[in-house]
């Protein structure tokens, strides 16, 4: 009998280690401890990934420039920029964009430096947190944010803090955590009536959500204000 209890209470402190470090990949630690994961899986980031340059043209290239519509020379912000999949494909893509990306895994940051070598003259890279963002109110036309807001200590102020730095007009790109993974972030699972809300708190408009990813959807939403650059 003991022998079973020990079991059982090893099977649940294994259980409980594997939903706290893999499945919420140590959200409910703190930032330090999901910065730290990142930053000792930033090596095999991309090859779990494996990211297809065509499908990120349809994923990525094509919600980024119909949210810049018309905006000549635009300024991009992409927060938490992991291994630099979103500088990557714009910067391919669209010849006039300067972008930065920012994000607070070191080592994530320098696996993204040596991919955007050769965009170096228009992508920037920052080591920060998602808030507060280190950049003046009214500096980016877009915020993209992809597949990270479920893992910032507070994802109603990181919102806020993107929403600070974009343009009045400009348009903020970013995704939920849908399906049973979702599910797992208990109270950090935001559901899409939540964030809807979330976003109408901080005032923006026209907010859409797409289908996107396994796992994902894509929310579209803009700043009111004049959408001219
Ligand atoms: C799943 S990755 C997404 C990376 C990239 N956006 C992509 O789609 O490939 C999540 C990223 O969020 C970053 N991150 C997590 N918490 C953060 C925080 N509080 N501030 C800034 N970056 C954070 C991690 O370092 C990691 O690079």
């Amino acid at each position: 009998m003991p022998a079973l209890l020990i079991g059982l209470a090893l099977l649940a402190a294994g259980l409980l280690l594997y939903w706290l470090l893999v499945s919420t990949e140590g959200v409910f630690l703190g930032r330090r401890v999901v910065v730290w994961l990142y930053d000792v899986t930033a090596h095999r980031y991309d090859r779990i990934k494996q990211y297809d340059p065509a499908d990120e043209q349809l994923l990525v290239v094509r919600p980024v420039a119909d949210a810049l519509g018309a905006c000549r020379q635009p300024r991009l912000l992409d927060v938490a920029t992991g291994t630099g999949r979103v500088p990557l494909a714009v910067a391919g893509a669209l010849d006039e964009a300067t972008i930065v990306g920012l994000d607070d895994a070191e080592r994530m940051l320098a696996v993204a430096a040596g991919k955007l070598a050769p965009y170096r003259r228009r992508v920037a890279l920052v080591r920060s947190p998602a808030a507060p963002l280190p950049f003046a109110a009214a500096s980016f036309d877009l915020v993209t944010c992809l597949e990270a807001l479920e893992f910032f200590p507070s994802d109603e102020a990181a919102l806020a803090e993107m929403v600070r730095v974009l343009r009045p007009g400009g348009a903020l790109l970013a995704t939920r955590r849908s399906g049973w993974e979702g599910r797992l972030f208990l109270t950090r699972y935001r559901t899409e009536a939540a964030l809807r809300q979330m976003l109408e708190r901080q005032g923006l408009e026209a907010i859409r959500f797409f289908l996107w990813e396994v796992n994902y959807d894509l929310v579209v939403a803009r700043k009111p204000g004049d959408a001219a650059a």
